[in-house]
């Protein structure tokens, strides 16, 4: 009999390691066979530890399910897909599951993430072989008729980038994998890594022969130390099958792929920060022009994409542009991984075509706030994404909607709060954010942060609140024009889309001060 259980950070952070124990030692007490497989997390979190029974009638889960409930499963023959108050049924049928459309996360939490031989039998390397067949002119026509656009939230499309770079003079090029995923809320780049790390390095194997890199760098975040030993053991077991190295599959053409650590700067998720760090230095962001895609890594063009859209690449290979094309709405094709998480009762991961809507995110997935409170707001694309109140929970995910109402998609994650939240209190962690982790390169970013928490703390004590709150007005716009990139561009956005929506909650703060 083979046992699922995750060992994906999310199912370790609530007990996976004793759990998988227990299920080893109770096993070895009973003198049953048991085959113990760790695979991702399926991303449905309220249900971690989930653990899932391989029997005739398909893969069954349980969850939440704790080491002390061992006993009591083998018990209740779980084994055989047996009756106990943590069934869930077969994994495949949980709704929440059933109604995704998983293209670029397909086999998170299905497979071993380790065993390429899972890998391969789920489709994997398809998309690189299929390259392998073509021009590296062609693989850029399929990446730009897909649709595809930059999945770390700048939503530029992926096919122009990758041309840029391609049609770049340069003795050397690089390929960089955006892991540094800093955004409170975001976990998808993570559950890639830890769930299917083949993907992010087939993708960037193809991104490798189409716009003729040799070199590349997965640069990740040192708070994942569990991506990170994923990581290198995947990458030292495609080294070994030799689909990276001096001759890639075969096929004559050398790519070499290694992990470098962040030390812990979100500003490092800005990618000409992320280059500084790479050659070593601090992270400090680069003006722009040039861009990294003309000169990029130690002066060289470079192609930089995050994880996601890196790991959806092999998807769109293997299946063909149009496949990936036809799901989407308007400009934004494909599918989102949206990460789902704050005050809601089922946080998790929900991979579908752009189009969808917040309420159905919120509720027909998320069945509403943890707390059973009303949710009052979202924060939609991370810590500097705008707050998107109950009114607008209807607005459909797809970029330029999103623009027109002052908001972003960002990388896809969604953010709950319910009517107990304070709104004026969160425009002020946003500038507080922005002071701390400001590389301090540019003066909006540097001074308009630390400046705007006073004069947000004027606005909470209640002193001169109507000219204090126009100040504010004012430097959030000094800073979404005049800062060097997005995290001092985009710190208004939290603010300034408190101060539209929830009015109330500063002046009621200024009040209770007086
Ligand atoms: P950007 O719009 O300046 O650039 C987007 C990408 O396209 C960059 O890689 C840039 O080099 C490239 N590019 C632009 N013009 C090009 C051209 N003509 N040819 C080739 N390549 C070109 O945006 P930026 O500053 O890179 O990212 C801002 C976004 O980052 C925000 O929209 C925000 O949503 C997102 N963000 C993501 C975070 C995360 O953790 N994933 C954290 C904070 C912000």
């Amino acid at each position: 009999v083979t046992v699922y259980v995750p060992r994906d950070s999310s199912a370790l952070a609530v007990g996976a390691e004793a759990l998988a124990e227990a299920i080893q030692r109770e096993a070895a007490q009973r003198g049953v066979d048991l085959r113990l497989a760790r695979n991702g997390s399926r991303g449905l979190f309220w249900l971690e530890p989930l653990v899932e029974v391989v029997t005739l009638a398909g893969r069954i889960a349980y969850g939440p399910v704790q080491a002390q409930d061992v006993p009591e499963l083998f018990d209740a023959g779980f084994l055989a897909g047996g009756a106990h108050p943590t069934r869930l049924g077969p994994i495949e049928q949980i709704p929440y599951l059933q109604r995704q459309q998983r293209l670029t996360c397909a086999r998170v939490g299905l497979i071993d993430p380790l065993d390429l031989d899972d890998y391969l039998a789920h489709g994997g390397y398809r998309g690189l072989h299929r390259a392998l067949e073509h021009t590296p002119e062609e693989i850029i026509a399929a990446i730009t008729a897909s649709g595809l656009r930059g999945r770390g939230g700048a939503a530029f499309p992926a096919g122009i980038k990758w041309n840029t770079v391609r049609e770049a003079p340069g003795d050397v090029k690089y390929i960089v994998g955006n892991a540094d995923e800093g955004d409170s809320g975001s976990f998808a780049d993570r559950l890639i890594m830890e769930g299917d790390p083949f993907a992010l390095i087939e993708g960037m194997t193809i991104a490798a022969l189409a716009v003729g890199a040799t070199q590349g760098y997965i640069y990740l975040r040192v708070e994942y130390p569990h991506a990170h030993a994923t990581l290198e053991r995947a990458l030292a077991t495609a080294y070994r099958a030799g689909y990276l190295g001096a001759d890639v599959a075969g096929s004559g053409k050398r790519f070499d792929l290694e992990v470098r650590l962040g030390a812990g700067a979100y500003v490092c998720g800005e990618e000409t920060a992320l280059l500084e760090s790479l050659e070593g230095k601090r992270g400090i962001v680069r003006s722009k022009p040039p861009l990294p895609a003309l000169r990029g890594l130690f002066g060289q063009p470079t192609l930089v994409n995050n994880v996601l859209t890196l790991a959806t690449v092999p998807y769109i290979l293997a299946e063909g542009a149009e496949a990936y094309q036809q799901l989407g709405t308007g400009r934004s094709r494909g599918t989102l991984p949206i990460q789902l998480a704050g005050n809601i009762a089922r946080p998790g991961l929900i991979e579908q075509p752009f189009g969808i809507s917040l309420r159905e995110i919120l509720y027909d997935y998320g069945g509403g706030s943890a707390t059973g409170r009303p949710l009052r707001a979202v924060q939609v694309g991370g810590p500097l994404g705008a707050y998107v109140p109950a009114a607008h929970f209807d607005l459909p995910l797809d970029y330029e909607v999103f623009a027109a109402q002052g908001a972003v998609l960002g990388h896809g994650s969604i953010v709950a709060f319910d009517d107990t939240v304070d709104m004026a209190r969160m425009a002020r962690h946003a500038l507080a954010f922005c002071a701390a982790e400001s590389c301090g390169k540019c003066t909006p970013c540097r001074l308009g942060s630390t400046r705007g928490v006073e004069v947000m703390d004027d606005v909470l004590a209640g002193r001169q609140v109507e000219a204090k709150l126009a100040l504010l007005r004012d430097l959030g716009e000094t800073m979404r024009l005049g800062s060097l990139c997005a995290l001092g561009g985009m710190t208004p956005y939290p603010v300034l889309s408190a101060l539209e929506h929830f009015p109330e909650d500063f002046t009621a703060a200024a009040a209770r001060s007086r």
